[in-house]
């Protein structure tokens, strides 16, 4: 019933656009909001720590909404919209509710199969919340070669420094406190390009940018106070990246994986709404070090197979670029995943998917020889992140709310 079939190309709709234009780039740095909405930001970090067998999300995001528009910044780079300080909208149970615009959330899961991913999230008052670039406000788009260098502030509950190799985490949601500092991100491509490459150019409905496959952690600690509960380490990995956009898709998934071996995998696709059409569409890259693999796959470079059902909590998928091949099958026990967790929607954030930690992606690896594809890998990702979104979600459970 939630299972689809689709074999995916965007060749035709990119056009006269392929031929790739000179672009790489770091666009972990936020991006300009336009004067009205809708539109969103958001940045993603997920630390595992294979050690302890505990994996810990961090999220935040803005929207601005349709009905808002932008109220210039002031100098010191302060809050970005004040023409609406929240947006009123019906619950399904008839009572007036706020969609909130600014939301952080930290997601923990530890490695037993019978708990689900615990999310705590947030609404921030959008006066407590700023965005800096270079300790300015935000005038410019990321420009593809500067460092990230920005921060994220959320009043009295803390901040997000990203500057060169280091970031800095340090903040508090509900009754979480989550405190982190990783460095030596690891790009996604040599010039710091993104999942999207070129792509990032043309007008998507949203975007996905990861700025590092597997940072170092070189501490960390989250404190529970509901729970008394204390983690801490070292040297646990730190994946990062961001979206931004219009809002979330109608329907998607997204999965990241990274082994002690570093070899690592993300995946990020599904319903791309282009107002006339709706098409399908994936992101993804695997890499292997020691096998001197690092294989991508955009609309433009590769044909996808995929099935997925939300009710059993598997996605299967067949990547296939000239060259290489990927088959991947990823499985998380149903107990495991999260309730409805807040993604940007275009009226803010609401509740639009579920998420699990201790998913296992099984992946195998294939060169074409001549005529044939030939295996030339194969991996087991345990504790990895597998996220159903929007219609993808079981029984549509996230939607409408
Ligand atoms: C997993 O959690 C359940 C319920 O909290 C507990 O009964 C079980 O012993 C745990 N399993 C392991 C392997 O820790
Ligand atoms: C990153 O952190 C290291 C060690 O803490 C420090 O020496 C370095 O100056 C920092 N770099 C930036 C760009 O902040
Ligand atoms: C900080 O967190 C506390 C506890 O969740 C909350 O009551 C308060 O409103 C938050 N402040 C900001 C600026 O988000
Ligand atoms: C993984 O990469 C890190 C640095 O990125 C390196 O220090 C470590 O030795 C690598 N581990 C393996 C098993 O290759
Ligand atoms: C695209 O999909 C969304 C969600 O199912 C739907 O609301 C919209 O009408 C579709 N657009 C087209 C052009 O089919
Ligand atoms: C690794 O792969 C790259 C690109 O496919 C190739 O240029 C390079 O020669 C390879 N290195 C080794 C050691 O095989
Ligand atoms: C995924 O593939 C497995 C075989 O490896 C199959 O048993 C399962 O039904 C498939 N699931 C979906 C949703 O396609």
């Amino acid at each position: 019933m939630h299972h689809g079939k689709k074999t995916v190309t965007l060749l035709w709709l990119l056009g006269v656009c392929l031929l790739p234009p000179e672009c790489h780039g770091n666009q972990y740095d936020p991006h300009l909001f336009p004067a009205t909405g809708p539109f969103c930001e958001g940045w993603y970090m997920r630390l595992v720590d294979s050690t302890q067998r505990v994996s810990i999300g961090f999220l935040f995001g803005q929207v601005l909404p349709a009905s808002c528009s932008l109220v210039p910044m002031s100098s010191q780079g302060g809050p970005r919209n004040g023409k609406c300080s929240s947006f009123q909208h019906h619950t399904e149970q008839g009572r007036e509710g706020e969609r909130p615009l600014v939301v952080t959330g930290v997601l923990v899961q530890d490695s037993n199969s019978s708990h689900p991913l615990r999310a705590f999230q947030t609404a921030v008052p959008l006066h407590d919340y700023s965005v800096t670039v270079r300790g300015g406000p935000v005038v410019h788009n990321p420009d593809d070669r500067s460092p990230p260098d920005f921060a994220a502030r959320f009043g009295e509950n803390g901040s997000v420094v990203v500057r060169g190799d280091n970031t800095t985490v340090d903040v508090r949601v509900g009754p979480v406190s989550l405190w982190l500092q990783a460095v030596d991100p690891v790009p996604w491509g040599p010039g710091g390009e993104g999942p999207e490459g070129w792509l990032e150019h043309l007008p998507l409905p949203i975007h996905w940018f990861v700025y590092s496959l597997r940072s170092t952690v070189t501490a960390y600690k989250m404190t529970d106070t509901v729970s008394g509960r204390t983690v801490s380490g070292h040297g646990a990995r730190l994946h990062m990246e961001k979206n931004w956009g219009q809002s979330f898709p109608p329907g998607w998934v997204w999965s990241q994986g990274v082994t002690d071996a570093n070899v690592t995998w993300a995946v990020s696709g599904g319903i791309v709404d282009f107002d006339v059409l709706n098409v399908t569409a994936f992101l993804a890259g695997y890499r292997n070090p020691a096998r001197n693999i690092s294989f991508n796959f955009t609309p433009a470079n590769s044909l996808v197979t995929f099935t997925h059902d939300g009710c059993q909590g598997v996605v299967n998928m067949t990547l296939t670029a000239l060259n290489y091949r990927l088959v991947v099958k990823t499985m998380a026990p149903l107990a495991t995943f999260s309730q409805c967790l807040l993604g940007p929607e275009k009226d803010g954030f609401r509740p639009v998917c579920v998420e699990s930690y201790n998913a296992v992606v099984y992946l195998k690896a294939y060169r074409r020889h001549g005529f044939h594809f030939v295996l030339v890998d194969q991996v087991n990702i345990h504790q990895a992140a597998l996220e159903f979104g929007g219609l993808y979600v079981c029984k549509h459970k996230c939607s409408g709310v």
